[in-house]
């Protein structure tokens, strides 16, 4: 049987440049394997998406004018987490083959758990009725840390604007601090394969960035490497 694939979580603010980052990792992670199977190589998602339903799911929070309560929005992005667990996430990890991921359950803990008002707790509880169980909830999550001032210049400077984005900068960067305060709680309560958490500074280019991430990235395998031994 072949070893199970890991899942790698981008995660942080708007504007932090995770999106950037997760292609940017999933790149490199590729070009390792080049010369091997190439049907093991890792998998890049972003969230919502990645199936059909996703991105019609993507689209639906997209339109301006649709009434949605926060409780609504959770229950929507968990729909389409649950398929993309189901149809891509689970497979590729159970056949050997890492997943690179653009956001995941932590952005339903800040954005409906917190700055929506459903509450931390309620948050994971939907995650995990969406399949977030066991390993399946992530190996490594990187926590991309961008500095108020330069996330607003950064969302001042991009083409789509704020888009589907309904909070301050500043108040997504504290509803983070706060979701990852409470990080080490959620573990005993909802997955014994609770993912490891390390933060980045994501100020600079995206190459300077990049090569923070990846010196992350390198270090924790290194540790696991170490554990699977
Ligand atoms: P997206 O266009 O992917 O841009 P970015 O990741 O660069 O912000 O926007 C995703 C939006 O969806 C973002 O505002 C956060 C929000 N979101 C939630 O509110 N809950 C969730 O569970 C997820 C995955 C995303």
């Amino acid at each position: 049987m072949s070893e199970r694939g890991k899942i790698i979580v981008l995660e942080g603010a708007y504007s932090s440049g995770k999106t950037t980052q997760a292609r940017m990792l999933h790149h490199e992670m590729c070009m390792r394997e080049v010369g091997s199977d190439m049907s093991m190589s890792p998998v890049l998602v972003r969230e919502p998406g990645g199936t059909q339903l996703g991105e019609r799911v993507r689209s639906l929070l997209l339109e301006d004018g649709v009434l949605r309560c926060s409780k609504s929005d959770l229950m929507l992005f968990c729909a389409a987490r649950a398929q993309l667990i189901e149809n891509i996430v689970r497979p590729a990890v159970e056949s050997g083959r890492d997943v690179v991921m653009d956001r995941y359950w932590l952005s339903s803990v800040v954005y409906q758990g917190v700055l929506g008002g459903c509450g931390q707790w309620r948050a994971m509880s939907a995650c995990r009725l969406a399949g977030l169980v066991g390993d399946l909830v992530g190996d490594l999550l990187i926590y991309l840390d961008v500095d108020s001032g330069e996330q607003r210049l950064r969302t001042a400077a991009r083409p789509d604007g704020h888009r589907f984005h309904r909070y301050e900068p500043g108040d997504v960067i504290q509803a983070y601090e706060i979701a990852l305060a409470s990080f080490s709680r959620y573990a005993p309560e909802f997955a014994s394969g609770m993912a490891a958490l390390r933060r980045v500074r994501a100020s600079g280019t995206p190459d300077e960035v990049h090569a923070r991430v990846l010196a992350t990235y390198d270090e924790w395998r290194r540790t696991v490497s170490t554990t699977d031994d």
